[in-house]
């Protein structure tokens, strides 16, 4: 019997797969060298791709052939090419052969994650991954981390923003179980109803106390705030100073402490301390040990995102106490799969150490569901751990890299990124009188500053515009890289972590800065 066209649909991979695969193949040779604009956007302007198509969806389909012309004459031409060794801006996306694959793979299998059920493998492959992914960047033993202890565990989500998100509100939800289940509350003489009253999620999220809820973070992405928003709770943002262990702004409970005792006199209640292993803006380190009594005094969940430096825990020269600190001091941390580790976008890690903590918050099910969920430690019900349903199986791209790269793959390629860092802060402390070094980085990140007695420097022009050309002079020499401020005082940030960024790509960079110097 023929097939009908939307049958035919789902077999043409054969035929038309590879087409795509050698369309990859040509753009990652041509766009990926490093003479190759880094992006089309210094040449276009917002729109000059929106106007190559159509306004309203055509009426008749086309065939992949079509398609993909259109892609290499539509698309091509519009992108900016994160994986060219010239990219520095933001942080790394860094992807991999491994990682294309294995996207191709989970959309290919078309397994979605709603329960064990729907995608035993997704699932199963999630529980083995995360806790292959906590024992490394724990220092060996990822004791109440991993799901195979039966207590915490991870899960993976899009974004270190959505991971966030969950974060905060489970974090909102736990403190308030706990104000009304202690009975201290103005909610229990309010509403005069039995114990499991309290316990409904949806009902705890409008005790009276829920307006009072804080959460403390020190130089945070924008993420948090926003987290703290979407969960409708108060954020504050407190300003860290340079701690002498790294050289680099972290937040201490000496900066915290005083901030938690005026709000709780103000008759606010601190509920969490959301802290950083590696900032975005300087990639500046919390004193994360350090918060242990603050956080047994005040019951407060502490969170640690490590969104761009957590890979770089997996390095034995890097480990140190971070691991152990973080098994005894954090409720929850994340990391990013998409930043530095070869992973391709998307990905973050999340892990709790109780995994109550997410479920109390996130689980919910309905009558049209398998009724046989499953309990064992393989089969977590991930719907149940954080906000959405349907989940798309990443754990086989995150298995293909690590299975592909090993542990000892993983390690050399952070370790080229921290070596081509440091050829970059070498070179530039070489000039005292010309560069400052603001603060001292050791992983993929350099941040400099340009001092004002370069012999450049007009009197009618600003700093904010010396930095602001200099990174303009970088994009004209086909680097990208950008400028961002620290206290007020412009700065140029160079994220390194690709995976085609080499030692001649700093020279040339280094050499392209003394350029515009002279
Ligand atoms: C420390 C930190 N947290 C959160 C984020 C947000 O990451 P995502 O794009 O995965 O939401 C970033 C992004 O650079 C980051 O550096």
């Amino acid at each position: 019997m023929a097939l009908t066209r939307f049958q035919a649909a789902l077999r043409g991979l054969q035929a038309d797969g590879p087409k795509v695969l050698q369309l990859l193949e040509e753009h990652i040779t041509k766009s990926y060298d490093a003479s190759a604009p880094v992006t089309a956007a210094w040449s276009s302007k917002p729109g000059d791709c929106a106007k190559k198509f159509p306004p309203t969806a055509p009426e008749t389909g086309k065939d992949i052939d079509e398609l993909l012309s259109d892609v290499r004459e539509n698309m091509l031409p519009h992108l900016t090419h994160w994986q060219h060794p010239k990219f520095m801006a933001y942080y790394p996306a860094s992807s991999s052969t491994p990682a294309i694959l294995g996207e191709t793979l989970t959309a290919g299998l078309g397994n979605i994650g709603l329960q064990w059920v729907s995608n035993p493998v997704g699932t199963e492959l999630e529980v083995v991954v995360m806790d292959w992914l906590a024992k490394l960047v724990l220092g060996g033993d990822g004791k109440h981390f991993l799901h195979t202890s039966g207590l915490g565990g991870g899960l993976i989500q899009g974004t270190a923003g959505e991971a966030l998100i969950n974060v905060v509100v489970a974090a909102r939800m736990a403190k308030l179980r706990e104000i009304s289940r202690k009975g201290g509350s103005s909610y229990r003489n309010l509403v005069n109803q039995d114990d499991s009253f309290y316990d409904t999620p949806e009902d705890l999220f409008f005790h009276p106390d829920s307006t009072k809820l804080v959460f403390y973070t020190g130089d945070a992405h924008f993420s948090i705030p926003k987290a703290c928003r979407v969960a409708g709770v108060r954020c504050r943002k407190i300003k860290p100073s340079i701690r002498e262990e790294t050289g680099n702004f972290g937040l201490t409970p000496e900066d915290v402490g005083p901030v938690i005792e005026e709000d709780i006199k103000n008759g606010l209640i601190p509920a969490g301390i959301i802290l950083n292993y590696g900032t975005t803006n300087t990639c500046g380190y919390d004193a994360i040990s350090d918060f242990q009594a603050l956080k047994e005094q005040h019951n407060l969940w502490i969170h640690l995102d490590a969104a761009y430096a957590g890979p770089s825990l997996i390095l034995p020269e890097r480990q140190g106490t971070t691991g152990k600190e973080i098994l005894e001091t954090c409720t929850s941390f994340n990391f990013n799969g998409s930043k530095w580790f070869m992973a391709g976008f998307d990905s973050a890690f999340l892990f709790v150490a109780e995994r109550r903590l997410l479920t109390s918050a996130m689980s919910a099910t309905g009558g049209f569901m398998s009724k046989t969920e499953a309990t064992s430690l393989y089969a977590p019900e991930f719907k149940d751990w954080g906000l959405p349903l349907g989940r798309r199986n990443r754990a086989l791209r995150i298995w293909m890299v690590m299975s592909h790269f090993g542990v000892e793959g993983l390690q050399e390629f952070l370790r080229n990124a921290i070596f081509c860092a440091d050829a970059l802060r070498v070179a530039l402390a070489t000039k005292p009188d010309v560069f400052r070094l603001p603060v001292q980085t050791d992983l993929g990140l350099v941040v400099f500053q340009l001092l004002d007695q370069d012999k450049k420097e007009k009197k009618d022009v600003s700093s904010v515009e010396r930095h602001q050309s200099l990174c303009d002079h970088l994009s004209s020499a086909n680097f990208f890289v950008l400028m961002s401020d620290l206290n007020g005082e412009p700065m140029i940030r160079v994220a390194l972590g690709g995976v085609l960024t080499e030692a001649s790509h700093i020279e040339d960079l280094f050499s392209e800065i003394e350029n515009f110097l002279m």
